[in-house]
């Protein structure tokens, strides 16, 4: 029998890539890792304590692993030392196979605040010798549809993305593509830009929150400093406010754009259409 295990198995991509990855494989094949058992309760798996700064506690955690992913740890700042950690920890337990979830373009991406621990990360990949696949997921539409809300309230959508094309997708999309790598084959020491198949620019967005609502939400484009200053006036802590106005700075030079549907093409199916996900978001 061959044990899939899964870090970050209790955050939001994680818990969907277990459901996902249950329609594929036996639920006594998958392991979640979770720094807190009892909160991976429901999940319907086996859950070990595993801490990606607690680099002792990792390879116990990973014994009888064949096949293991790696989600991107939230810790911006931590990640490289933290995914290394596991890493090392992998090569130790005789861990076959790492996917990892990287970041679009990770190597040439404007959104340099994350691409660096990433691509730190790709490297000991590389460097350790294990099978890998790098799974360089797209932005979410989740975190542009999370301020649809805002945005009908206040009567704007808000941004410094410009008229720059967005390739999002549904976690669930990244989610589903995680769980082909990891029960399916062919995909050893492979590179995976994924994105969604419909790309589309913040005016198109707030086009379709003003046809679902009925309202006339228009997209209002400010620049980086205006936007950081717009995020922490909604209440969102200057260093948060600042590093998400950087990412739309990036998007503006078309960081978040990629037409492979390389993510469809896994998948089987065309990524979830924007129109769903801000209905989602205006139901929520
Ligand atoms: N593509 C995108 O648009 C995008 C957006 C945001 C983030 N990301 C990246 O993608 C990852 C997954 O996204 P998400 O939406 O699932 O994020 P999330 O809900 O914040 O989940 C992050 C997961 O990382 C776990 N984690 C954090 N620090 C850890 C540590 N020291 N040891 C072990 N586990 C740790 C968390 O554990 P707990 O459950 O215990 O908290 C959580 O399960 C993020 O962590 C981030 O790297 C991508």
């Amino acid at each position: 029998m061959s044990t899939i295990a899964i870090t970050g198995a209790t955050g939001q991509l994680g818990q969907l890539v277990v459901a996902s990855l249950k329609t594929k494989v036996p639920a006594s094949q998958i392991v979640a890792l979770v720094r807190n058992p009892a909160k991976a309760a429901s999940l319907g798996v086996a859950a070990r304590t595993f801490d990606y700064s607690k680099p002792e506690t990792l390879a116990p955690a990973l014994a009888g692993v064949q096949t293991l992913l790696l989600i991107s740890s939230n810790e911006v700042g931590q990640r490289a030392a933290q995914h290394r950690n596991v890493i090392d920890a992998a090569k130790k337990a005789g861990v076959q196979r790492i996917v990892y979830t990287s970041l679009l373009h990770a190597d040439t991406s404007a959104i340099t605040a994350l691409a660096g621990e990433h691509n730190d990360t790709e490297a000991a990949l590389k460097a350790s010798g294990l099978t890998y696949t790098i799974l360089r997921n797209g932005w979410y539409t989740e975190n542009y549809t999370a301020s649809v809300p805002g945005a009908v309230a206040g009567g704007a959508f808000l941004g410094a993305a410009g008229d720059a094309k967005i390739s999002s997708a549904a976690r669930a999309d990244y989610a589903e593509a995680a769980a082909v790598v990891l029960a399916g084959a062919g995909h050893e020491n492979k590179i995976y830009e994924l994105s969604g198949d419909q790309a589309y620019t913040l005016s198109d967005l707030a086009a379709e929150i003003s046809r679902q609502t009925g309202k006339n939400i228009p997209y209002k484009n400010l620049t980086e400093a205006e936007y950081a200053a717009a995020l922490k006036g909604f209440g969102l802590p200057a260093p948060a406010a600042a590093a998400y106005a950087n990412f739309d700075a990036g998007a503006a030079q078309g960081a978040l754009f990629d037409d492979g549907h390389i993510l469809s093409k896994l998948i089987g199916r065309p990524t979830t259409p924007l129109a769903t996900l801000v209905a989602k978001a205006l139901k929520a």
